[in-house]
């Protein structure tokens, strides 16, 4: 796991985009995995910026996405796939037909998620980009989940529901469920880039460092992946004692 240091979240969504776009240059046919939340929008800017300068097409790219809420429409301003649009699909030259997110309105959430599970191992995602929850989740995959898990429907923590309820009107409108890409099929990835912004992060960045590889936090399992980038800002490492690990 390379540790990369940056200053604030400016900086880590700059080089995200930079390594991003280099790798996009490299392939043919990229695909990316995407996440939503608010660390990545910084990111997405910074990438429809490098699109408008003509120096990134993302024509060739597929992408999909790390997970989606059940119940909720695409139009639904909370849903997953709106965020997408809006803040990024809507503004970059992709082909509508290359874009994969979970159906949070399928009629049968199982067939959905082996559906899902399909496509993404007949499409080997080239970088999949991570945040992290404070309790150590990825995608929507909450402490105990097991690290051999597909894409499956997840009943959401506590916390996280209390976490993502700043996105809604009141805490009674957070859906209590989710569809998300499993452990197993986020570690399938060539790449992960794991994005890690501000002090509500502290705590989660000292863990996946310190902690042992353990279900209780999921993101440990990165511990385990050959080729990890994490980018962290300085209010995100403070917690971290020793930093001889940290490219700095
Ligand atoms: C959500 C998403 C995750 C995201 C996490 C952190 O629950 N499902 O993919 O990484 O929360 O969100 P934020 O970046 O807003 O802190």
């Amino acid at each position: 796991m390379d540790i990369i240091c940056v200053n604030d979240y400016e900086e880590m969504s700059e080089k995200a985009a930079s390594i991003v776009v280099e790798h996009i240059k490299q392939l043919s046919k990229p695909t990316l995995g995407l996440a939503t939340g608010s660390t990545p929008e910084g990111l997405y800017k910074s990438l429809i910026q490098k699109y408008q300068q003509n120096q990134i097409s993302f024509k060739d790219v597929t992408t999909f996405n790390l997970d989606e809420y059940t119940g909720l429409s695409k139009d639904d301003p909370n849903s997953y796939h709106y965020y997408m649009s809006h803040r990024f699909f809507d503004h970059i030259d992709i082909n509508p037909s290359h874009i994969h997110i979970p159906n949070g309105k399928a009629s049968d959430f199982g067939q959905e998620c082996i559906k899902y599970d399909e496509y993404i191992r007949k499409n080997k995602i080239d970088i999949q980009i991570l945040g992290i929850g404070e309790n150590g989740h990825i995608g929507f995959n909450e402490p105990g989940t097991p690290f051999a898990s597909r894409t499956h429907v997840v009943e959401l923590a506590e916390s996280t529901i209390q976490a993502n309820s700043r996105y809604f009107k009141n805490i009674e409108e957070v859906p209590t469920k989710a569809i998300t890409m499993g452990i197993e099929t986020i570690m399938e990835s060539n790449m992960i880039l794991l994005l890690v912004s501000g002090e509500k992060k502290a705590e989660a960045m000292e863990r996946l460092l310190n902690d042992n590889v353990s279900e209780d936090f999921p993101a440990s399992i990165l511990q385990r992946h050959g080729n990890v980038k994490v980018i962290a800002d300085k209010k995100a490492l403070a917690k971290v004692k020793d930093l001889t690990r940290v490219l700095c």
